[in-house]
């Protein structure tokens, strides 16, 4: 599997710090939150939450779409998103690397991954996966983490990406840029 070493690095890293994941990153997580539902509609929708870590998203985004599924490849920050999920009648979490989703083509209404391009060793390869995930229509929203990735680096896997831009935030109190795509 490509890059697997790397991978399982930042699976470790994400374990060992899972229990300060939320006290320390829940309040910038929500800014995220917010421009992404600013800018993309889940009413009705099957979500899908690709590296969803403690499940902080959930509560968000519970209400209004129809179905959640987090995934992610921590097993501590996923057995943390599962006590939030229990807290809704509509999420489900699964442990699943981000480049091999165990999902159909076109099963998800909107997908979404916060701050987690920057873990992944192909950036473009990640996004083709979760765009292979969105119905024809449907939205993908990412995020580039700004210390990661200069702007430039971040178009270009967005244009790489062959989906096209709904809308695009950079808001310098947001230490990502928010990326809303069409499938
Ligand atoms: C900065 S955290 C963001 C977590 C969550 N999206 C949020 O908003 O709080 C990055 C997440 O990506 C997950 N991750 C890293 N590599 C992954 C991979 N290959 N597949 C799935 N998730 C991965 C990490 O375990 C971690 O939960």
């Amino acid at each position: 599997m490509a890059g697997w070493k790397d991978k399982r690095k930042v699976m470790h890293s994400y374990d060992v710090t899972a229990e300060m994941y939320e006290e320390r990153y829940a309040e910038e997580q929500q800014r995220k939150y917010r421009k992404a539902l600013e800018n993309a509609a889940v009413l009705g929708e099957a979500v899908l939450d690709v590296g969803c870590g403690s499940g902080l998203f959930f509560s968000q985004v519970s209400a209004q779409a129809d179905m959640v599924v987090g995934v992610d490849v921590s097993r501590k920050l996923l057995q943390k998103a599962k006590e939030h999920a229990g807290a809704f009648g509509n999420v489900f979490v699964l442990q699943a690397d981000a480049d091999h989703l165990p999902f159909k083509d076109g099963f998800f209404g909107a997908v979404f991954a916060f701050t987690v391009l920057q873990n992944m060793p192909k950036p473009n390869e990640t996004l083709s996966e979760l765009k292979r995930t969105a119905k024809r229509g449907g939205k993908v929203i990412v995020t580039g983490l700004k210390k990661a990735f200069p702007l430039e680096k971040f178009m270009d896997v967005l244009d790489g990406s062959g989906l096209q831009v709904a809308a695009f935030v950079d808001d310098e109190a947001v230490n990502c840029y928010v990326a809303v795509l069409t499938a």
